[in-house]
């Protein structure tokens, strides 16, 4: 989604505004701007489309755009094709929205967010004798700040809290006003938006690695909130405009933890980083040998008085909560149901009143999520966030947190983050079944021991690579691919399928194998290859029939399975092993080959891993 940068303070601003913009391009963008103002001048507006290079090329990477206070964006389009009159800055004044150059307009600004009472909005601005320049939802946003500033000639705080009343959606919005030069105002609703002051100078960012260089401090602004930012300060206003006092959170992670450290790639970074990402997330919640959820406030008091579980997530995080209602069924025997965040949001809600709600992300910002999330809050559930990012919004507003400490994850596919919600969610799914007395003190020790050694396995996992980079090179041409497999496979297959399709563009699918022949069987054709997970001992031989039918009809196979189990070698064409561990928790080590197998078949397809094309990494719209 959209990033946002702003700074006011000594330095140039506008190579502070083009390496934060760099740090968030991770999270998708077609195309970049900026706003500079040098002392009382008006701000000067430049903006390009495509890649940041072209912006920073446009502005000899800073040199050409003087001035110490200044604001800057990457667009992911919403509204609006992506082009140079879309890409931010936008003005409330007259100019066409490509323009470049001095800006005479009173407000300047920038946007991440979805307006959606937009059309409305502008058509009572256009009655009013405004014009626009661009189709973006951001420019009427930036044109009705600057109708209350000056039909009420009010300060920018009171103009922004009047917008923010009257407009429907999320935002995240940096402003700038002609007649405070040196200053940026700033207001956020449901998109994330942080800030950090240091030596005397202020900086503005969507995302925490923007600012990490400058200081580990950081005031995460609050939902209808806004902020007034001077070098060195920031001070933050409620909706009436009264000031509120901050507490900053201390980001303890390193801001090499953001850096590519050698690595081609991000994503193969974050491949790499499983085991330690596993390791810390276990050992935030494992004493002594038993989980101990307490410091998220599930006491094993609240545990055995929950009647059912309710998971909603998008995307791999709802893969995660696939693998987490299998895992809770079987081994606290209650029942889970897991849901796609989107559907559940528009959905009767039906829940037990000792029901637990859990949302799962890696951000903490996705809008879908977060709304879920309101929704089971609003009838009074207990809501828990298995959340990775420190302060998000969804980790904010949940009863209680669970946190994954996966570290930042940058790459656009999410794999340390999934990885470090698949052991979150088991070492949920024991606390559960331990409060609820189902499980034998020996099984409990078992299971204990099965999870403090998946780290190491995960190292292991990792040795296939060099294979996996074979086989990838070989099938990078594929026009399709299957993934499937019963049970936990099945929810392992999801996830290996998204890694394939969306870093490789293969449409790739997942089936439950079962389902095969109901349907999708007839898809299957000479040199088709099928992928599938075969790390569950009674469910295995069914599959390996599943593959047989596709083999039967000209299908290349490929079988992911554990050491030690059945032959699987003999049926399939290219297998894969991997260490065994308990079943319940064999998804995590099998989904390492199938992040390994999307990643080299993307690098093999020559194609932008850590920022495939259409994709963000925080989806905060709708
Ligand atoms: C896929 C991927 C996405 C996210 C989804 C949810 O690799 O990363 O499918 O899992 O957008 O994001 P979070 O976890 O931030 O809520």
């Amino acid at each position: 989604m959209c990033g946002i940068v702003g700074f006011t303070g000594r330095q140039q601003a506008a190579p502070v505004l083009l390496a934060g913009l760099s740090k968030l391009e991770y999270r998708g963008y077609d195309s970049s701007g900026l706003a500079v103002r040098d002392g009382d001048s008006l701000a000067e507006v430049v903006k390009a489309t495509g890649k940041l290079r072209n912006l920073a090329e446009k502005i000899d990477n800073g040199a050409a755009l003087p001035g110490t206070c200044g604001i800057g964006h990457t667009r992911w389009a919403t509204h609006g094709e992506p082009s140079q009159s879309n890409a931010h800055p936008h003005v409330s004044g007259n100019a066409t929205g490509s323009a470049s150059g001095p800006v005479e307009s009173d407000v300047v600004g920038v946007h991440n967010g979805i307006i959606e009472n937009y059309e409305e909005l502008r058509a009572k601005l256009t009655g009013n004798g405004y014009t626009f320049y661009s189709s973006t939802d951001t420019e009427v946003v930036i044109k009705l700040v600057d109708y209350y500033y000056k039909k009420y000639k009010i300060g920018p705080i009171d103009a922004i809290n009047r917008m923010m009343v009257r407009v429907r959606g999320s935002y995240a919005l940096a402003l700038m006003f002609k007649d405070y030069p040196g200053e940026i105002y700033a207001a956020r609703k449901d998109s994330p938006m942080v800030i950090g002051v240091a030596d005397g100078e202020t900086f503005l960012a969507s995302d925490v690695p923007a600012i990490l260089k400058y200081t580990r401090d950081i005031y995460y602004i609050d939902n209808l909130q806004s902020v007034r930012i001077l070098p060195g300060e920031a001070h933050f206003f409620d909706l009436n405009g009264d000031e509120v006092e901050m507490e900053s959170t201390h980001i303890t992670w390193d801001a090499a933890a953001a850096e590519k450290g050698g690595y081609e790639h991000f994503m193969i970074k974050e491949i790499h980083e499983q085991p330690d990402a596993v390791r810390d997330t276990l050992a935030s919640v494992i004493k002594d040998n038993r989980v101990d959820l307490s410091v998220s406030g599930l006491t094993p008091d609240v545990l055995k008085d929950i009647s059912e579980v309710h998971i909603a997530a998008c995307g791999s995080a709802w893969h995660a909560g696939m693998v987490g209602k299998y895992v809770i069924e079987d081994l606290a025997e209650l029942q889970v149901t897991a849901e796609l965040a989107s559907e559940f949001r528009y959905k009767k809600i039906l829940l037990d009143k000792d029901a637990l709600f859990i949302v799962i992300s890696q951000s903490g910002e996705t809008a879908d999520t977060l709304a879920a999330l309101r929704a089971a809050k609003e009838r009074g559930i207990r809501t828990l966030a298995v959340v990775n990012v420190v302060g998000s919004t969804i980790a904010r507003e949940a009863d209680n947190v669970l946190y994954t400490l996966a570290g930042p994850e940058i790459s656009v596919a999410t794999t340390k983050a999934y990885s470090a919600q698949l052991v979150a969610m088991y070492t949920l799914a024991l606390a559960l079944a331990d409060a609820k007395g189902k499980l034998e003190k020996n099984d409990y020790d078992y299971y204990i021991e099965e999870l403090l050694a998946l780290p190491e396995k995960i190292s292991r996992a990792l040795e296939n690579k060099e294979r996996i980079q074979w086989f990838a090179s070989k099938h990078s041409n594929s026009r399709d691919m299957f993934y499937i497999g019963r049970g936990l496979d099945y929810a392992i297959s999801l996830e290996g399928s998204l890694k394939m399709k969306e870093i490789s563009y293969i449409h790739s699918e997942a089936y439950a194998a079962g389902e095969l022949k109901h349907g999708t069987i007839s898809l299957v054709e000479k040199g088709l290859l099928v992928i599938g997970l075969l790390t569950q001992e009674g469910l295995l031989e069914k599959t390996i029939s599943n593959m047989e039918e596709c083999r039967a009809r000209g299908a290349y196979l490929m079988g992911v399975t554990s050491n030690g189990n059945y032959n699987v070698e003999d049926y399939v064409n290219f297998t894969i092993y991997v260490p065994k561990t308990d079943e319940h928790f064999a998804g995590s080590l099998a989904v390492i080959p199938l992040q390994l197998l999307g990643y080299y078949t993307s690098i093999a397809r020559g194609l932008d891993v850590d920022k495939p094309r259409n994709l963000a990494k925080s989806v905060t719209v709708e």
